[in-house]
């Protein structure tokens, strides 16, 4: 069976973050053939057009990440019923220039978290428009948004909820399929 790489990334910077607490149960809870890295955010700085063509460090190392994944998982906070600047600021950057088109038809899951009911389902909603900008293949079902989440993890951030993590589990296996049909 080939092995199929992740990038995960969550637009969220908190230490004690929800959304990257996701992204560390998705890796403990991927299928076999599948591997999940997590890139940090932290060090992507404000998009400016003037920082272009020599792009930061941290872009250049993101946007190399991105390539060379078969897939991206993104864990998403709602910030007024949106996705979070951080993760908008991280793709505008991947974006650059549109030549290179790292995000070009990318085969993307993605999962939120929020203590509100909805469980950031709002943020996902605004997150599938952009991705609609890069043909990305969005992988629909099964969907991951864990409401009340300051009930749903223990002290140390691990995933304690069960139908959390069975949804998690089901929809790496359905992203699994997806990305081996995306495949040329
Ligand atoms: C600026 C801001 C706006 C927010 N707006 C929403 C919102 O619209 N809906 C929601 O469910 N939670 C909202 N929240 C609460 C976040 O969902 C909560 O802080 C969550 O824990 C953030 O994700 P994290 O745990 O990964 O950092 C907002 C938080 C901030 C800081």
């Amino acid at each position: 069976m080939s092995n199929f790489h992740v990038l995960a990334f969550a637009g969220s910077l908190r230490a004690k973050s929800y959304n990257r607490a996701l992204l560390e149960a998705s890796k403990r809870l991927a299928p076999e053939g599948m591997t999940i890295e997590i890139f940090d955010l932290g060090d992507i700085p404000i998009y400016n057009m003037d920082l272009e063509p020599d792009f930061p460090a941290s872009v250049v190392a993101f946007k190399e990440a991105i390539k060379a994944a078969d897939g991206l998982l993104i864990a998403t906070p709602e910030h007024n019923f949106s996705f979070s600047g951080v993760l908008k600021n991280a793709l505008d950057w991947a974006s650059r220039p549109p030549s290179e088109g790292v995000l070009e038809g990318k085969p993307v899951a993605l999962q939120s978290a929020s203590p509100g009911w909805a469980g950031g389902v709002r943020s996902q909603l605004h997150l599938r428009q952009v991705l609609n900008f890069f043909s990305a293949r969005q992988l629909y079902f099964p969907e991951v948004h864990v409401g009340a989440a300051h009930t749903k993890f223990d002290a140390d951030l691990n995933l304690t909820d069960e139908m959390a993590t069975t949804a998690i589990t089901k929809q790496l296996a359905a992203f699994q399929d997806l990305i081996r049909r995306a495949k040329p």
